[in-house]
């Protein structure tokens, strides 16, 4: 922990959950709203979302961004990005990924997706990583907003668990409306019914997404037949080194 001191600052953030959970009956019922993890992940519950500003998107996203640091290479070992030519990450926050990415594949151009507040500290990070020129940024909400063109590669590290099943479609036709033929759609989060990580999958990533109020962990064999019904094919999922952290879900635009 001392060597990460992302890990600190997911343990620190943890203490809004536990206030949320003094009453896990009543989460469980649904009769909580306005709870403390929804008020930092301001998202979840907007109508709006585009409309959020810096105060209210600053404080995930810096820890989003610190955490990429045990997320980005478990994904990108587990599935490396070399063989293609230019990368969308949607909801990308900050560019963290981006720009792990971009150093493992020097000649892949890179794109990134997210709400406008988010993408403005984005810009500022990928500037300070001298990134600005390689990196095209979008603004928008990825529920309603067509999605940049031109990428044979769209990511979703840690998205897919924010979101009910309808959003889930949508947005995985929507990454199927941009991608080429034969382009990928890459899903990386934790997962339920992880072996060996139960705990972790279902037990806390349920009570976590039920305080925040959205979204739920999903099965990599939920995700893939969501991926099927949204018309991808040639569906994989791909081992990772801690996959209580990340596991990777792949899937194709038919040729
Ligand atoms: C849990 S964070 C993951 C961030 C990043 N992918 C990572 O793993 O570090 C979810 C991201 O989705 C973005 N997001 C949520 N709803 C969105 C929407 N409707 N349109 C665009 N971005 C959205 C958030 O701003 C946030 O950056």
């Amino acid at each position: 922990m001392r060597g990460n001191p992302a890990v600190g600052d997911m343990v620190a953030h943890h203490q809004l959950l536990y206030a949320d959970l003094r009453d896990p009956v009543g989460l469980l019922r649904g009769d909580r709203s306005n709870t403390e993890l929804a008020q930092y992940w301001p998202y979840a519950g907007a109508a709006h979302p585009v409309g959020l500003k810096a105060a209210q998107v600053d404080a995930y996203t810096a820890l989003m961004s610190a955490s990429q640091s045990f997320i980005a290479d478990e994904v990108l070992d587990a599935f490396p990005l070399d063989k293609f030519r230019c990368l969308l990450d949607v909801g990308g926050g900050d560019g963290s990924f981006l720009t792990a990415a971009g150093a493992r594949a020097p000649h892949m151009r890179l794109m990134l997706f997210d709400l406008p507040a988010v993408v403005d500290r984005a810009r500022e990070r990928l500037a300070t990583k001298g990134l600005a020129e390689r990196v095209t940024t979008v603004g928008g909400d990825f529920l309603t907003d067509t999605l940049p063109i031109g990428a044979d590669v769209v990511s979703l590290i840690r998205i897919v668990h924010d979101h009910d099943e309808a959003s889930v479609l949508t947005l995985f036709r929507a990454a199927r409306r941009v991608l080429p033929a034969g382009g990928t759609l890459l899903v990386a989060e934790p997962m339920s019914g992880t072996r060996g990580a139960e705990p972790i999958g279902d037990a806390y990533f349920g009570f976590y997404l039920l305080a925040m109020g959205r979204g739920q962990p999903r099965t990599a064999r939920e995700i893939r037949d969501l991926l099927r019904i949204a018309g991808f094919d040639r569906v994989r999922v791909l081992p990772t080194r801690r996959p209580m952290l990340a596991r990777v879900v792949v899937a194709r635009v038919p040729a």
